[in-house]
């Protein structure tokens, strides 16, 4: 199965993973310099194809989808997640997508743009009383507020919860623990060694594993009697019926629910501390978003209806998406051959293939001058750049459920804390670039700290 296409040989068993390992972002751009736009590699025992020209992106996402299947760590996932939309493939994503899209349509989402606006002005709020602070776990805590309301109503939300540490709180601790040391895992060595090695940290994340489980189960039970005015993604999913009129199963709503808890959280908080980190760093732009704000919406709380009345807010967020994707790699595994239309070259089967929005959004090709931040790209868009030389939620079958989700609450979030507050580099946090740790998402090698002052 293997290709004849150029790329680095690697080491022996290893290929190139520790050079990938790293610093995967430099690793990606360098090889594309090299090699091209396709190239292939081996990482531990798998082959790996890496695609950088938009028309090959389109292919494996959109006109040849039903060709490939998710990658092999994207379906290590599972172990988290469970079976949900994320992970799952063939009959069972299917029928799960097609009952979960109508929960997520844009009008749908129109119903949760006070909850993203109140949880922001809570958060914002709290900003506002301090000189600076570490956005990047504010905006976490944020993201999570935004999408455990969604998905459980009160059930979930930090403000309920009984014991000496509320239901939310529970929550968001494991998934913390669960991404730190999955990271962790999936970064190093350890990702070649059998399941059954007991290497430091895998006992934490089985433990999270299971507690997060046990409540996400509990959660759903809770919302099995509730009565049909509740708007809860949870209610609505254990309200569902199939073509033949039949229910999730419990234990199906359970992986639908963390699956939405861990892909609908950390991109969208990341997004944020970026769109941030950046408006601290371009005061004059910063000063333009304000000024959008405070006319369009003269000192009221953004509603749903104004996302279309706020271009340039709209702009900076789909801006920051470009320039630091908080999904940074796509990757997908062939099940039945084709063609590239780039080059003709044919993907057997059983090649990784990568698609990584990190370079393909920095390609000076598509993007001229890539390194700067211009949200006007936006707002003048070019005709002549190809759909996919943006493609931060991906595309075709499998594009991101959460897209009108995601959107409005960015842009909303923004917003809501642009009016209040104005960002500032931290003095002495020594921050001129941002540097990242990528694992799943990516994430900030060090906690993004800002000062903020009231606007
Ligand atoms: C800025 C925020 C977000 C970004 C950048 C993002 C990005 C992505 C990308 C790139 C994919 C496709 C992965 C692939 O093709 O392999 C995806 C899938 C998915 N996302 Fe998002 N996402 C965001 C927010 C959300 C939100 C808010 C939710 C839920 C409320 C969500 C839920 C999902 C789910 C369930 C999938 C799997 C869909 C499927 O395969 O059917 N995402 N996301």
């Amino acid at each position: 199965m293997r290709t004849t296409l150029p790329g680095p040989g690697g080491l022996p068993f290893v290929g190139v993973l520790f050079d990938f390992l790293r610093d995967p972002l430099g690793w990606l751009t360098e090889a594309h310099s090299r090699y091209g736009d396709t190239f292939a590699y081996r990482v531990g025992p798998f082959e790996v194809v890496q695609l950088h020209h938009p028309a090959d992106i389109e292919a494996v996402l959109v006109k040849e989808a039903g060709k490939a299947k998710k990658d092999v760590t994207t379906r290590d996932l599972a172990r988290v997640i469970g079976d949900g939309l994320l992970t799952g493939e063939g009959d069972h994503w299917r029928k799960n997508r097609r009952l979960l899209a109508p929960l997520l349509t844009r009008p749908r989402i129109s119903r949760y743009a006070g909850t993203f606006v109140t949880a922001t002005r809570l958060h914002a709020d709290r900003l506002r009383a301090r000189e600076q602070a570490e956005v990047s776990s504010v905006f976490m805590e944020l993201a999570f507020d935004i999408v455990t309301e969604a998905l459980f109503g009160g059930a979930g939300s930090n403000k309920t919860g009984t014991g000496a540490r509320s239901v939310g709180q529970q929550i968001a601790h494991d998934v913390e623990t669960l991404m730190r040391e999955y990271s962790r895992t999936i970064q190093s060595w350890p990702a070649l060694l059998p399941e059954w090695v007991p290497i430091p940290g895998r006992r934490r994340f089985e433990a999270a594993v299971r507690r997060l489980h046990r409540v996400t189960d509990q959660l759903v039970l809770e919302a099995t009697p509730r009565s049909e005015s509740r708007e809860d993604l949870v209610s609505r999913l254990v309200d569902a019926r199939d073509e033949e009129g039949r229910p999730m199963s419990p234990g199906g709503v359970r992986d639908e629910a963390l699956t939405m808890l861990l892909a609908g959280h950390e991109t969208t908080a990341l997004a944020l501390t970026y769109a941030a980190w950046v408006l601290a760093h371009d005061p004059a732009l910063q000063d333009r978003v304000a000024a959008e704000l405070a006319s369009t919406l003269g000192g009221a709380d953004p509603t749903f209806a104004d996302l279309e009345r706020l271009p340039l807010t709209a702009a900076v967020f789909h801006e920051t998406l470009r320039l630091y994707s908080p999904a940074w790699l796509i990757g997908r595994e062939v099940v039945e051959p084709f063609a590239l239309p780039s080059s003709g070259v044919v993907l057997p089967v059983g090649v990784q293939v990568f698609l990584p929005q990190w370079a393909v959004h920095r390609d000076p090709r598509w993007w001229p001058d890539p390194l700067r931040f211009r949200p006007e790209r936006f707002l003048e868009p070019d005709a002549a750049r190809p759909r996919f030389a943006y493609f931060p939620f991906g595309g075709g079958p499998r594009v991101c459920i959460g897209i009108h989700f995601a959107e409005a609450e960015g842009v909303l979030a923004l917003a809501t804390l642009l009016q209040r507050l104005r960002f500032a580099p931290a003095p002495g946090a020594g921050q001129r670039a941002l540097e990242f740790a990528p694992s799943i998402t990516l994430r900030p090698r060090a906690p993004v700290v800002l000062r903020i002052s009231r606007r």
